[in-house]
């Protein structure tokens, strides 16, 4: 019999801490793990916040029964289809035949698509309520935070809200499980907001949405369904995700370049170096061959200035450089200082195409572009000295 883990009387929560996973889906690297959170309200009525993915942990359904003491489950509410969280209907469906599946008609559509569900369903509207004796849940459709059925709870006896996705985080729980229990930055921080610019940026006009939504709710705990609960300051929490959700960022600059032989390597590092020199304190430089996007975003979500450099590669830039900048537009990062960089042999390419990728993401760019033929010597980084005072006087002057 495992040890319970309750948040306040009547709400038991169950976190898996998932360690040997290498790749939230499969793609986003998680050194340090990520955590699926469930919530069993035993109440009258007794409802299961979401579930876990399957097989991350095998006394899950064992979990469930061991809170209900032999009492029916009624309701399983899923505040997102991901598979992450819905791992264990199946499960769960055989061994509760009174269970009610509760969401709203976009959850049911991939929820039938998945697990061939079409009965046993409880649609519900958003602004919805449903007693379960003590508590009860008012339902808020939270649309595209991060998938078009997302919706939360919000329990209107105690103020707790359950968030899905929302301010989750990338990393396992090492021993507290409270904001109040554990030194949330930098560790912490840093991979919520990895988590966020990964799997939630690209939505973040409706994040905007949600929280304008919630404004009005006076809320005591927040439950997302990866990592920390939010019972001491969850202000902390909507204020971080208010902050980027509108592309707000610090004076710093991330410096992300690709280079095969070096040349574009040292324009970098020469732009760092004058940066500093200038007073810029935050500033992170990266090798696109070496660090994975996701770490990219990140940087590039807590900066405001951001500095691209490309050698040029068969007439483009490099191809993992496209990639980033691909990746770029398609999420819609805004408000950025831009300043770019490149080295070349022949007629160029990756400055060239930099410039275009400037044009259409359309962010502030500080100063022409910087472009060396063969090695960046002394006397020709004219166009850096510029790039770097621009960049400098434009972080600083805020
Ligand atoms: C596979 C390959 C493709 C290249 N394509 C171009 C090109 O299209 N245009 C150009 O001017 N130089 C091209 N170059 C030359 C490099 O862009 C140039 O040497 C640059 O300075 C290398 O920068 P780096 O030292 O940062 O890698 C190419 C080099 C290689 C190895
Ligand atoms: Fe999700
Ligand atoms: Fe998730």
């Amino acid at each position: 019999m495992e040890k319970l883990q309750k948040i306040g009387d009547r709400i038991y929560w169950k976190c898996v801490n998932d360690r040997r996973k290498a790749l939230f889906e499969n793609m986003w690297p998680l050194p340090y793990g990520v955590s699926y959170n469930s919530y069993l309200i035993r109440d009258e009525k007794c409802a299961l916040m979401d579930t876990v993915e399957a097989g991350s942990d095998r006394g899950y359904a064992d979990w469930v029964d061991q809170v209900l003491e032999g009492r029916p489950l009624d309701y399983l509410v899923v505040h997102h289809m991901e598979l992450d969280h819905s791992g264990e209907i199946v499960e769960l469906l055989h061994r509760h035949p009174e269970m009610k599946i509760v969401g709203n008609q976009k959850t049911f559509k991939v929820l039938g698509a998945y697990f061939g569900c079409n009965d046993r369903l409880m649609e519900v509207k958003d602004g919805e309520t449903l007693s379960l004796g003590h508590h009860t849940l008012k339902f808020v459709f939270t649309p595209w935070v991060h998938w078009p059925e997302t919706m939360m709870s919000y329990d209107l006896t105690e103020g707790v809200l359950f968030t899905g996705d929302a301010f989750g985080m990338f990393g396992a729980l090492d021993g507290g499980r409270f904001d109040d229990q554990v030194e949330f930055a930098p560790h912490y921080e840093t991979e919520m907001r990895r988590y966020y610019s990964n799997i939630v940026g690209k939505y973040s006009a409706m994040v905007q949405k949600a929280l304008e939504k919630l404004s009005g709710v006076e809320v005591a705990t927040i439950c997302p369904l990866h990592g920390l609960v939010w019972r001491h300051n969850p202000s902390q929490v909507i204020g971080l995700y208010d902050r980027w959700s509108r592309y707000e960022a610090e004076a710093g600059v991330t410096i992300i370049y690709a280079s095969m032989y070096d040349n574009t390597a040292r324009m970098a590092d020469y732009i760092a170096c004058g940066l500093a020199d200038r007073g810029v304190r935050k500033i992170r430089v990266h090798d696109i061959s070496k660090t994975h996007l996701s770490y990219l975003l990140n940087d590039l979500w807590l900066y405001r200035g951001v500095m691209l450099g490309s050698c040029a590669y068969n007439m483009q830039m490099f191809p993992l450089m496209e990639n980033l900048t691909r990746e770029l537009e398609h999420i819609g990062l805004k408000n950025r200082y831009l300043g770019l960089f490149g080295t070349f042999s022949w007629n160029g390419g990756g400055v060239k195409n930099l410039n275009a990728f400037s044009e259409r993401i359309g962010w502030e760019s500080v100063a022409a572009a910087a472009e060396i033929h063969g090695v960046p010597h002394a006397e020709k980084r004219a166009s850096c000295d510029l790039l770097v005072e621009s960049m400098a006087a434009r972080l600083l002057q805020a």
